[in-house]
């Protein structure tokens, strides 16, 4: 191929929108002719380890190798270039490779943002390995909780949240040549983020430095899988915008004829017949049949995952003769990282892998081999409601872009087939993209960070679009309540404390609270635990077992005194660890990190000088704690045993898996809420409605303590966006 594969863009060229309904056109695979591994190039760089040969033919097989030299020669003009492509092209693998090579890595460090951490922390793995490199050495990865890099390390796989944090600590992230924003159409909150402090950050290390004379240029590199470049290219003063064109083969949509009530169980049914059809349907083609394929479901988290999984598990003994093995693997991100490796495995001859992932699998991780693609249609969502401040986790439509991106990992090597399990009605009615998060979310979080690097004017700052101006209030309304800002939006002492814990303000509140009630060991376990996701597992057949184990630990004084009930006998267990883990039901790698956040969190509150001090069984204290961080997700007890929101006298009710599922006290405090078919509160502890008042003047001071509706303070909002 003589000619890169790329085309530049320069404003507003029309771009052809490529569908890939099979109906309405087809896509031609350019064949690229098989090139031998370039070793003059390998050559120059020192590696410790050889390159096995099969991964230099895959990289150079790559749609984006095409383009290498052609991307090379935009990055040396351009201090920002925006690069589109579909999944699977090599952007997040090959792209920071090619700038290592090429002598960006001598002016600083590579750092390639992802949303997820999942993503980090596989890609870079891969990455290291491509390079021939021990991971954490030249190449590693940062996540929070994780850090994964030494002084080394010159490719960076970082998630977007953590590049925030560096960001307050050094405010020109100086020691970065390149900033890579990857999965930019994803727009996360974080990386929106990123986007105004990098365009401020760029501007600002265009000159020399007026002290030291230092040059020290920032590049910044947006990659993203949409084509909606326009916005990108507007905000980074017209960047060009190059398209490297990906291999995408027909994929036959199907829809479902009726609406379905349950798509988990929708999509055993669909997995199943795929998995079968060549026994019966005799116009399969030859290399269908004989390939096979793999499947890809997207639920939309871990319980859906769980849930199917177990389902497969009980049906694939009764297949019929004849059918393949079938392997089942699942990703989600509270999965242990072996485990998610597994998804990249090729299924052994014979066999055939179904992947139940979320939404990790549409555009952040590209699997090879898959041939079908089964959508649920939904997606997990945090959807803040700024009338009342809280956010929550909803079950939602996803939307067309996002139904397009998934029917897309079906045609990435060859023909496939995508069961939509929706009907085309539906289909036709999903919004045309989805909102970003920014649009959406609490930006408490946000504030507090952006406040602590000492941008002030919240609703100044340039945004690549702009949060809602209610979202602004109710986020800064909620950090004057945790006492983080004052009445003028200055960041308090308190506040600036807060913003040092890689947390939540919620949760650093709670945090900080909790040395004032002199619990703050109970409290820091109990964060921690709450960091992973679930620190029990229950195997399927032994759910009687599991429930009479978990008595063991239960607490009537709430979930998370029971959650500290097992790490404390976690802790006593020391020699025996797995096996008691394994007696108890309880997952060892998930209690590992848990050790290892409770002791990097240790770590921040020695540098701040925070005492650590232990309540004994005076659990009131700790229950207050809570109260100075999550005030806003109480509820009360009803007559018909259901509970209502204190904050928005919403119908709300503890979720099957709390301890206090069948106790129901009067009030409660939750960490968590889901919202599915009903509004489920998880991680609950029992309070008294009296000490709100107390703990929380400035929301429950002065009024009663049963539906706050209106703002406190009404007249010094206005202060806070200055
Ligand atoms: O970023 P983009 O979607 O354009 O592609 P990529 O993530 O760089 O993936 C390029 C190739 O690397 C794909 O064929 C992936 O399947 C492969 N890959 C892999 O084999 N193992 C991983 N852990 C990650 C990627
Ligand atoms: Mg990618």
């Amino acid at each position: 191929m003589t000619q890169p594969n790329v085309n530049k863009k320069q404003n507003n060229n029309k771009v052809v929108n490529k569908s890939i309904h099979s109906n309405k056109g087809k896509f031609e695979l350019k064949k690229k002719p098989t090139q031998q591994p370039n070793n003059d190039k390998i050559n120059n760089i020192k590696t410790p380890m050889e390159i096995p040969k099969e991964i230099i033919l895959q990289k150079e097989s790559l749609p984006v190798f095409s383009a290498k030299d052609a991307l090379l020669k935009n990055f040396k003009e351009h201090p920002t270039v925006i690069i589109i492509s579909e999944t699977g092209t090599g952007k997040t693998t090959q792209i920071p490779q090619y700038l290592y090579e090429n002598g960006y890595k001598d002016k600083g460090i590579i750092a390639i943002t992802q949303p997820r951490r999942v993503a980090a922390v596989s890609i870079s793995k891969r990455v290291s390995q491509e390079m021939g490199y021990e991971l954490g050495e030249e190449v590693g990865y940062c996540v929070r909780f994780d850090d994964k890099t030494n002084e080394k390390t010159k490719l960076k796989y970082m998630t977007d949240g953590m590049l925030v944090r560096e960001a307050m600590l050094d405010s020109s992230l100086s020691k970065y040549s390149v900033i890579i924003l990857d999965e930019a159409h994803e727009r996360t909150l974080n990386t929106d983020v990123l986007f105004g402090l990098l365009k401020s950050i760029q501007k600002r290390r265009e000159k020399k430095h007026p002290i030291s004379g230092v040059y020290n240029p920032l590049k910044i590199i947006i990659m993203s899988a949409t084509l909606d470049a326009e916005l990108f290219s507007q905000y980074f003063n017209n960047a060009p915008v190059l398209y490297i064109e990906g291999r995408q083969f027909p994929v036959h949509i199907y829809y479902t004829e009726e609406t379905q009530k349950d798509y988990v169980d929708a999509a055993l049914i669909t997995v199943l017949q795929i998995h079968i059809a060549h026994l019966t349907d005799k116009s399969i083609d030859k290399e269908e049949q004989e390939d096979g394929g793999d499947i890809l479901v997207f639920l939309t988290g871990r319980d859906e995952i769980e849930n199917l999984e177990k389902l497969l598990l009980d049906r694939i003994p009764r297949l019929p003769k004849g059918a393949k093995d079938l392997i089942v693997c699942p990703i989600f991100s509270a999965l242990p990282q072996e485990q998610q490796m597994k998804v990249f495995e090729k299924a052994p001859k014979g066999s055939r892998k179904v992947i139940l992932a979320t939404n990790i699998a549409e555009t952040s991780l590209t699997i090879n081999g898959i041939r079908y693609v089964v959508d649920s249609g939904a997606v997990k969502s945090k959807i803040f409601n700024p009338k009342i401040g809280i956010d929550s986790l909803n079950i939602i439509p996803i939307s067309k872009a996002s139904a397009k991106q998934r029917t897309g990992r079906a045609g990435r090597e060859f023909e496939g087939k995508c069961y939509r399990l929706y009907t085309q009605n539906t289909f036709e009615k999903l919004d045309s993209s989805s909102i970003p998060e920014i649009k959406r979310s609490n930006i408490a979080n946000v504030i507090l960070q952006l406040k602590t690097i000492g941008i002030n004017d919240i609703l100044g700052f340039d945004f690549l679009e702009s949060p809602p101006v209610a979202s602004v209030m109710k986020s800064l309304e909620l950090l004057y309540c945790l006492e983080a800002i004052s009445e003028d939006g200055s960041l308090t002492e308190l506040g600036k404390k807060m913003a040092l814990f890689p947390l939540d303000p919620m949760y650093s509140k709670t945090l900080i609270k909790s040395i004032e009630f002199e619990c703050s060991e109970e409290v820091l376990i109990i964060i921690s635990i709450l960091s992973v996701e679930s620190i029990f597992f229950t195997p399927k057949e032994k759910k009687k077992e599991v429930e009479d184990v978990k008595k063991i630990f239960f607490s009537p004084e709430g979930d998370h005194i029971t959650f500290l009930n097992v790490f404390r006998e976690f802790q006593k267990s020391k020699s025996q660890q797995q096996q008691w883990c394994f007696d108890h039901f309880i997952n060892l790698k998930s209690m590992v990190k848990v050790v290892n956040v409770f002791e990097q969190l240790i770590k921040y509150c020695f540098s701040l000088k925070l005492p650590i001090v232990s309540c004994g069984s005076d659990f009131d204290r700790v229950k207050k704690s809570f109260i100075g961080g999550f005030f806003l997700n109480t509820a009360i007890l009803q007559p018909d045993k259901k509970y209502k929101t204190m904050v928005d006298n919403k119908e709300i009710q503890i979720h099957p898996t709390s301890f206090l599922f069948e106790q129901k006290p009067q009030h409660i405090l939750y960490n968590e809420l889901t919202i599915t078919t009903k509004a489920f509160a998880r991680n609950i502890i029992p309070i008294e409605g009296s000490w709100l008042a107390e703990i929380c003047p400035k929301y429950y001071g002065t009024r009663p303590q049963q539906q706050q509706k209106s703002t406190p303070n009404q007249t010094s909002i206005d202060s806070f966006t200055n």
